[in-house]
């Protein structure tokens, strides 16, 4: 399957209900996207080679990691290097974190000047060293400067303006839905839910039924948000709850192919070819043997038609993107780390991951798969 796959041709069954969100195009703001599936901002992912591998797939918005408004003003080299969206395609969005109102507005101009296509605004973020400071999620206890804040932005810039939260601080607190109503009323033109509280971290299930509720209050589209691994999770989310986008996070981290197969089950569902996620094809089963001790694993059932060739080659394109972007040593250094995922269960990738996690140079990795597809010739 090649990144670029066509959507599904099968014929809707006749009298299948059309989705209202088939009929209207995805707008956020004066922003209209292509596409309903969205890469969430991940801090150490969300560089400019990932949201380039996610443009490549078929995402339309593709956005940054959280950057610090603070050090965006005081021209911190650091967070500078994180805005690099200079000549990118468009549109991109730049995510900032803090608290103060003044400081969020000089950022936001500052990252539109740049070139931002629309600005979001962290009030999830559950690190210690965020919440520490009062950015992130511990904003979901301070419903009064949060409505500064929003408000503050929103009078800073004229492109679209989002806001991505959690669903509460802790235990029973789902202040997330009066907070949403808040950021609406103040200029927010959509909020995105990532259903767990900040104390639930990354662990537990998301619970949907949040993003079903926001969705219900709110008028501005509801982007939903946590644990959509599969095209079958992107439609349930998409049925169960009537968000107008789904946010992909982890699961598109080495397998940018989840993307545009999220995209073909959604839009089977909403064309009315499918009603259900149970119609999506399950996954395979298939045994990998590793050290002579055979373990099954799940294998989605869209990689079928992905080539291992394909996957090797995505290796050297991520390669080749992140020498461009990092310079030679940082980002052959930081495809030690991403390398890995690609090659998660594929013949004698044991041997393989040792090796790529002592690469030093370009010239090494592209040696090493070389090297690899001999291997498999020859085996
Ligand atoms: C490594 C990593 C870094 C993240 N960094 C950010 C970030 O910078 N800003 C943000 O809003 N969320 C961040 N998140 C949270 C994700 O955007 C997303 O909300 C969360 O992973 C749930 O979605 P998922 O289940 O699809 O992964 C991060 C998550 C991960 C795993």
């Amino acid at each position: 399957m090649s990144l670029a796959q066509p959507e599904s041709t099968t014929p809707a069954p006749r009298g299948a209900a059309t989705d209202p969100r088939l009929l209207t195009p995805f707008r956020i703001g004066s922003l209209e996207l292509k596409s309903r599936v969205i890469p969430a901002p991940m801090c150490n992912v969300s560089d400019r080679p990932f949201r380039g591998l996610n443009r490549s797939a078929g995402a339309h918005l593709v956005t940054t990691q959280m950057v610090s408004c603070e050090g965006l003003v005081r021209h911190d080299r650091k967070t500078w290097d994180l805005l690099d969206i200079a000549g990118e395609d468009a549109p991109v969005a730049v995510q900032l974190l803090g608290s103060s109102p003044e400081v969020l507005a000089e950022a936001a101009r500052i990252i539109v000047d740049q070139g931002a296509a629309l600005v979001d605004f962290n009030m999830g973020c559950p690190a210690r060293n965020v919440t520490g400071n009062a950015c992130g999620s511990a904003l979901m206890k301070e419903p009064e400067l949060v409505a500064r804040i929003v408000r503050s932005i929103r009078a800073a810039i004229s492109v679209p303006f989002t806001v991505k939260m959690r669903a509460g601080w802790d235990g029973e607190d789902f202040s997330a839905l009066s907070l949403a109503k808040i950021c609406e009323s103040e200029g927010a033109e959509a909020v995105c839910l990532h259903a767990r509280t900040r104390a639930q971290g990354y662990s537990g299930q998301a619970d949907w039924s949040l993003i079903a509720a926001m969705r219900a209050e709110l008028k501005v589209p509801v982007i939903g948000n946590g644990d959509v691994v599969s095209p079958a999770h992107a439609v349930r989310m998409f049925r169960e709850t009537g968000c107008d986008a789904v946010m992909i996070g982890r699961g598109l981290i080495g397998n940018p192919w989840l993307f545009r197969a999220c995209e073909t089950a959604m839009a089977d569902y909403l064309a009315g070819r499918i009603t259900h996620e149970d119609q999506v094809p399950d996954d395979d089963m298939v045994v990998v043997e590793e050290d002579g001790v055979a373990r099954p694993m799940r294998v989605p059932f869209y990689m079928r038609e992905v080539t291992l060739r394909e996957r090797l080659d995505l290796v050297l394109k991520h390669t080749r993107l992140m020498v461009e972007a990092k310079g030679e040593r940082r980002g052959v250094l930081e495809m030690r780390k991403h390398s890995q995922h690609y090659i998660r269960g594929i013949r004698g990738c044991k041997a393989l991951r040792e090796q790529l996690m002592k690469i030093e140079t370009e010239a090494d990795i592209v040696r090493l798969m070389e090297e690899y597809r001999v291997f498999l010739a020859t085996e």
